[in-house]
Formats: structure tokens, C-alpha cells, sequence
């Protein structure tokens, strides 16, 4: 096979094994596909600039199609991960084994020479973040159902890698832009698992793009503290987006509306959160679910870690089989003061605003400045399965 063939020329001097041994153990390990680089090509048609359909974190993402004719996306990493072959192939039979119908299936890679490619199932209709978020530029209406419908389902998925995958996966990246939907607009979780496969020195939480901040739980992105909770706090951001229709974060909004989670809080502890809810709908919408959405969003927010539901409970709130109103709902954590310094920009380089950046828990989000977009953040933090 191609791959092996390149495989050993490049491991040839960097190991003691002999190319055998290292093809014995490698059958042993994968159960994973493997794409030569060639057969990525011409799916791509040679990674033609036509093809491709968004660039991340982690690299650009090209449509292309599969001999057989299956389409599929292709996304390719950025950074030469320094793992080894071996570790890279026993991170992605691990993602690569999951299979949940709200998550984005990996079909397999490509490791040849310094290539580091992922292939994926292709979702014909986009992200949360082009088409319910993108300011209008899809066709798509999403009625309260199907909004019910994909957040039920982002939380069946979000709950499957938590609490039924072994060791469980924290996702680190929940938010719009990897919530793909299929023709169906059925909501698959994409990107997770990727946080092991890249450099440790790339393991950061862009926020390159605005938003991003915004769902980051205070906990994870003052001190590094990465668990599950901060991926449930993620999804109460995301939630809220979804009822609402509108992006975490929206500056030319009046100032008292411009950050959503506040916004969110003021209205409920007003008592009027139905009035948060995505105006397109024209009313048509069960406001007592509608609500019951917001809350469960204010619950998955909530600035003490430990409040905040795990995800099967979540998915019991939302499906109306757990009741949420004996539950106390405790205000938002926000990362005010952090992202005051930040955005504020080059005064303070960012190792000064890591080391003197502090999270007010009652204070609310104050930026001065109209530039999100241009904030830029990148810390690593310890990857913890454990909590
Ligand atoms: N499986 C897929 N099917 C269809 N489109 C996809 C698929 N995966 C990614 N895309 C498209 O490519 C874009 C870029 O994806 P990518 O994951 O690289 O970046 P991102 O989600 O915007 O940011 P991040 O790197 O933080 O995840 C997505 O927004 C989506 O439009
Ligand atoms: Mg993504």
C-alpha cells in the first residue's frame, strides 16, 4: 500500500523498528480508513480554492468526492502534529469509532509525509453559525420545532461523548460554527476528539472570530480549568443563540443588549424572557417551552461549575421529562473584567493580561470598544477527561 511505503521512508531513520514490525503493529492499532494523498487530490480536485468551504482553528476544509462517488469533507490540519504516526492513528480509531446520530462521522485520514487530514461525512446544510445565525444569508426558516428539534439534539450528542464514550470526550470548542446540519437540518457536533491530535502549542481556543468568547466558561478561559462543565456552559450559550437567534455577542446592538447571556438574565430576573425569543417567528412559537429553553440555558451558565446540570439531565429539561422549576437559577458567570482587558488591545501584552487579568463574578461585561473581531486570545489548557 502507498501509505506504508511512505510511512517507512520517513520513519526509516528515526526508528529502531524494522518496517515489519511497525506494519504489524499499525494493522493492530487501526480499524480506521486510510486515504493516500492522491485519492484526496482528486476529490478535491487537487485542493482547488472552488472546493473549499471554510477555513478553523485547524486548517482549511475542502468538499470533495470519494471514489464511489460519496461526498465528503476534507479537513486538513494546519500544524504537522508532533505526535507520531502510531499516537495520531490510536487518537483517530478512537473518534473514529464513534458513531451517535448527532455527531459528525469520521470516515478516516490521511497521514502521508507531513500530511495530517481528516475525512468527514459531508452535511449539505451548513453551520448554526451561516444559516440561523448568519444575518440572513440562508434561505433556511427554522420554526420553533425544528429549533427544538436541533437543540435536543445537540444535547443527545454533547451527552453521548460525555457521559457513554470511554475515556469520555470533553469537546473544548462548543458553538455555533460546529453545529453542521444535514439535509434534514438533523444537528451534528463536529470537531470533537481534534484537541489531542494537534501540537500542544496549537491547543488553544482560537478567538479569532467574534463569538468565540463568548462561550467560553469563566473557569476555563481565566484559569485553563477545562472539564465537562465548561463544555455545558458552551452549550447554555449556544441554547440561548438558538431561542434567540441572535450571536452571543452583537456590539451594534444598545449597550444593555449587546451581550447576550446579560441580556438574558435581565429579562429573567424581570420575569420577561419570552420576550428574548427570535422575533422572526412571528409569535408562532410555545412560549412555555420557549422559556423553559431560556432557563435551562441560564442553568447550563451558571458562574459555580458545579450548579450547572450534566448533560443527561439537560436532555431530560429539555424533553419536558425532568421539571426545571424547583431549580434555583444563580446569575451567569461572564469573563467581564477579562475580556475589558483584552479587547481593550495592545496596551497589555497578553502574558500581562494572563497574569493580571481578574474574573468578577458580579460585575457585568463592559467593553469599551466596537472591535471584537479583532481580539485575539490563545492559552493551553490542561486537557482533563478526569471530571
Ligand atoms: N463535515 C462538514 N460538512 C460540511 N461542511 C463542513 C464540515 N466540516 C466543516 N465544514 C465547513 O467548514 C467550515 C470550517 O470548519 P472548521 O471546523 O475548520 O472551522 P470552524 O468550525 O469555523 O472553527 P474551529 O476551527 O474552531 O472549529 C465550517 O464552518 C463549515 O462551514
Ligand atoms: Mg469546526
Amino acid at each position: 500500500m502507498p501509505f506504508f511505503s511512505c510511512l517507512f521512508s520517513r520513519r526509516a531513520g528515526s526508528s529502531t523498528k524494522r518496517p515489519f514490525e511497525v506494519v504489524e503493529e499499525l494493522s493492530g492499532i487501526h480499524k480506521t480508513k486510510l486515504y493516500t494523498y492522491k485519492e484526496l487530490r482528486i476529490a478535491t480536485d487537487d485542493f482547488s480554492p472552488i472546493n473549499k468551504i471554510g477555513e478553523g482553528g485547524f486548517g482549511s476544509v475542502y468538499k470533495g468526492r470519494l471514489k464511489g462517488g460519496r461526498l465528503a469533507a476534507i479537513k486538513v490540519l494546519s500544524a504537522e502534529s508532533r505526535q507520531g504516526v502510531k499516537e495520531f492513528l490510536t487518537e483517530i480509531n478512537m473518534i473514529s469509532e464513534i458513531e451517535h446520530e448527532n455527531l459528525v462521522k469520521l470516515y478516516g485520514c490521511c497521514l502521508e509525509e507531513n500530511h495530517r487530514i481528516l475525512v468527514y461525512n459531508y452535511l449539505e446544510n451548513n453551520s448554526l453559525a451561516q444559516t440561523l445565525l448568519g444575518g440572513g444569508h440562508s434561505s433556511i426558516q427554522f420554526s420553533w420545532r425544528t429549533r427544538s428539534r436541533i437543540s435536543i439534539g445537540i444535547a443527545r450528542g454533547l451527552a453521548f461523548l460525555h457521559e457513554e464514550v470511554r475515556p469520555h470526550i470533553v469537546h473544548r470548542d462548543i458553538k455555533a460554527s460546529n453545529i453542521l446540519l444535514d439535509k434534514d437540518l438533523m444537528p451534528k457536533i463536529s470537531d470533537f476528539g481534534l484537541a489531542k491530535l494537534i501540537p500542544p502549542n496549537m491547543t488553544h481556543v482560537s478567538t479569532r472570530v467574534a463569538g468565540t468568547i463568548g462561550y467560553l466558561a469563566p473557569e476555563y478561559a481565566i484559569r485553563g480549568q477545562l472539564t465537562r462543565k465548561a463544555d455545558i456552559y458552551s452549550f447554555g450559550v449556544l441554547l440561548v443563540e438558538i431561542v434567540s437567534g441572535r450571536c452571543n455577542t452583537n456590539t451594534r446592538l444598545p449597550i444593555e443588549e449587546q451581550y447576550l447571556l446579560e441580556r438574558t438574565w435581565q429579562l429573567y430576573e424581570r420575569r420577561e424572557l419570552v420576550g428574548l425569543v427570535d422575533s422572526s417567528l412571528n409569535g408562532d412559537f410555545d412560549a412555555e417551552e420557549a422559556c423553559r429553553f431560556l432557563k435551562i440555558g441560564l442553568l447550563c451558565t451558571q458562574d459555580t461549575p458545579k450548579l450547572r446540570p450534566s448533560m443527561s439531565t439537560v436532555v431530560k429539561m429539555l424533553t419536558g421529562e425532568k421539571d426545571i422549576d424547583g431549580d434555583k437559577i444563580t446569575k451567569p458567570g461572564l469573563i467581564s473584567d477579562f475580556m475589558d482587558l483584552k479587547v481593550r488591545g495592545p496596551e497589555k501584552s497578553s502574558s500581562e493580561m494572563k497574569n493580571t487579568s481578574s474574573y468578577n463574578p458580579s460585575s457585568s461585561y463592559n467593553l469599551s470598544t466596537q472591535n471584537t473581531s479583532c481580539a485575539t486570545m490563545t492559552f493551553t489548557a490542561p486537557y482533563d477527561r478526569s471530571t
